[in-house]
């Protein structure tokens, strides 16, 4: 895949990963970006995971035509694109390692081997000539780490990205981009979202024509709709108007009861009402759905004097990924003494301007007919939160 006549993709899809980072989900692969541009200079960008060195080598040595490295750009020490370096930088020993300063910190703990190669360190708004080309280096602290740097290359107007605008799946994999990269985003880089702003702000500046994230595809069209997907996911707004309604149900009664109230809510004439099971599907895919929508009904039974333990999880997941500014509403469920609303709301009050509404409804052990006013009131006042 060519980018264009000068920047080649030589990055591999991993079509077996169970799971990513060791917790997310993988449904189809997960791509390891990297690039050559080939100028009168030659520069990769980033090296893939370990899983992916061989056939990374491959690429890079055949779109090499012979020719040599002359500087490696390292956007980010995580495994999964520096997992590979040792590999390159033994077989071109010549090339310079392109980094800020914390990148070659970095470089020394996850390895304790010398390398022979020169060192090229950049800070914010240095510039590299490799001939027609030019490369300016563009920090980007805690998108995802701390020595995470973009890369823009002025004469193509390309911008290689890091982490930011990557998603799950294989680079070839026919999906939705929003789907995957609003999961990916919300649950690795979501705590971040006043940095993301920053350099968003210092994207706004420059014309950019394509994205080269280091997972998921290049993107080459459009680029505004991913910009503005961004812009709205770091400042924590809402992407949906709607409520999304999350179960944690032991055997099946506050499903149940989360299902009714669902309904009566859209009865009320909410066009967007999502119903997730906590127990069964992706928590990942929930914290995604959570930082989607304006607003959340969350339904738990009570299990040993708190909640059920993957509320309780799911919970502690939104609180490190800064889950924020959204209005949430309770429904708990308990044979003798219910305590579930109660944990759920300690967890949302640790988090920043939460509108937990007072309508919180307790069942027992099952929805009865008397328990229905008490759903409504919440129903409509959830719904009445949206308007
Ligand atoms: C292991 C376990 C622990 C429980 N702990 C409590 C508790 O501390 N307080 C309480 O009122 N109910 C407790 N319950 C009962 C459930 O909360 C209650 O039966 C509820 O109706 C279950 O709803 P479900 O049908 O959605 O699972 C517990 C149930 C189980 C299985
Ligand atoms: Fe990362
Ligand atoms: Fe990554």
């Amino acid at each position: 895949m060519n980018i264009s006549d000068a920047v080649r993709y030589v990055g591999v899809n991993d079509y077996d990963l169970d799971l990513f980072e060791s917790q997310y989900m993988l449904e189809k692969g997960m791509a390891y970006n990297s690039y050559l541009i080939l100028d009168d200079k030659v520069a990769l960008m980033d090296s893939v995971d370990k899983r992916g060195t061989e056939e990374w080598l491959a690429n890079v040595e055949r779109e090499l035509s012979g020719r040599k490295i002359d500087y490696i750009v390292i956007s980010h020490m995580e495994p999964d694109h520096s997992g590979s370096l040792a590999d390159i930088l033994d077989r071109f020993p010549e090339a310079t390692v392109v980094g800020n300063a914390k990148t070659f910190a970095f470089m020394g703990q996850f390895s304790d081997r010398e390398f022979t190669n020169q060192k090229l360190e950049v800070k914010e708004g240095d510039e590299l000539s490799l001939g027609s080309h030019t490369l300016k280096f563009i920090m980007a602290p805690m998108v995802h780490w701390p020595e995470v740097m973009m890369t823009y290359e002025s004469s193509e107007k390309l911008l290689f990205s890091a982490d930011a605008f990557g998603k799950f799946g294989t680079t070839d994999a026919d999906e939705d981009w929003a789907c995957e990269a609003r999961r990916y985003y919300f649950n690795i880089v979501g705590k971040y979202g006043v940095q993301v702003q920053g350099v968003l702000k210092k994207i706004d500046a420059m014309d950019v024509q394509k994205i080269l994230p280091l997972h998921g595809p290049v993107l080459t069209e459009n680029i505004d709709y991913n910009i503005n997907l961004y812009k709205t996911w770091s400042a924590y707004e809402a992407e949906s108007k709607g409520v999304f309604v999350l179960h944690a149900s032991i055997h099946g009664n506050t499903a149940k009861a989360a299902e009714e109230l669902a309904q009566m809510i859209r009865d009320l004439g909410e066009e967007r009402v999502v119903v997730a099971d906590l127990c069964r599907e992706d928590l990942a895919e929930c914290v995604e759905d959570a930082f989607r929508h304006d607003r959340m009904i969350l339904c738990c039974a009570t299990y040993d004097g708190g909640a059920f333990v993957p509320m309780e999880d799911f919970l502690h997941h939104l609180q490190i990924k800064g889950y924020r500014n959204r209005t949430v509403g309770l429904l708990e469920n308990g044979t003798w003494a219910p305590q579930a609303a109660k944990s759920m709301r300690t967890y949302l009050e640790s988090m920043k301007d939460i509108n937990i509404l007072p309508e919180t409804v307790s069942i027992k052990s099952s929805v009865k007919d008397s328990d229905k006013e008490a759903m409504q009131a919440l129903a409509q006042a959830i719904y009445r939160a949206g308007e």
